[in-house]
């Protein structure tokens, strides 16, 4: 594989356009992917559209600690469609928000951290023959700017933020999209198929019909 610089991409836009480029090809480098994302210096500015909290407040309310008090669950928040290649979106997390232990649809999963930090643990799949208590193989802390990955081959993972006075917002690259994923009871290993929506699509909010369901990645 020929050799490519990495090209600092000076805005949300601008990572954009890069990763069209990128995906243009039918393989993807999952490291030059990853390079490119870490590249972009997270500035609020350039993604605070996108960044809707459930219930009344945006994310210029959630950076002062005492508003930080969301109940609901975090939100998905669509950014751009990548030309069918890609889904780029913004998940916004409450203080103490977390994801179900879920896969990824076979598909690429990166995970930028743009404001806070969101802890991963990292599970084996099930064995579907036999219930039990799933087993835990890591985990860590994703500090800003930092971008992790995942695919099914990796393992399952649940993100949580475990602050309890900071929201956390990350951007989110699947590829190919998907829309609907597994989620795995921690105690059982049992596993459920369920429907993503977004909360948001390009800054504006969906309808609420289409938000109703659980949510997850
Ligand atoms: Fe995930």
């Amino acid at each position: 594989m020929e050799h490519t610089e990495v090209v600092k991409p000076e805005t949300l836009d601008d990572l954009i356009k890069i990763l069209h480029k990128i995906f243009e090809s039918d393989s993807i480098n999952v490291e030059e992917v990853q390079g490119i994302m870490e590249a972009y210096d997270s500035n609020p500015q350039d993604w605070v559209k996108y960044a809707k909290f459930d219930q009344y407040s945006t994310f210029d309310g959630c950076s002062k600690k005492s508003n930080c008090t969301w109940k609901n669950r975090y939100t998905r928040n669509l950014v751009d469609e990548g030309n069918g290649k890609f889904n780029l979106m913004i998940l916004c997390w409450g203080e103490g928000h977390g994801s179900s232990i879920h896969d990824h649809t076979d598909s690429h999963c990166f995970m930028k951290l743009l404001q806070g930090q969101l802890k991963e643990t990292l599970f084996e799949w099930p064995d579907s023959k036999s219930q039990g208590e799933m087993v835990q193989k890591s985990q860590r802390i994703l500090q800003e700017n930092k971008v992790a990955y995942i695919n099914d081959s990796i393992g399952l993972h649940r993100v949580e933020n475990g602050s309890h006075t900071e929201c956390a917002a990350s951007l989110h690259l699947y590829s190919p999209p998907f829309q609907s994923c597994q989620t795995f009871d921690q105690r059982t290993g049992h596993r459920n198929t369920v429907k993503m929506t977004f909360w948001s699509k390009k800054g504006e909010r969906t309808p609420f019909e289409t938000t109703f369901s659980q949510e997850n990645n």
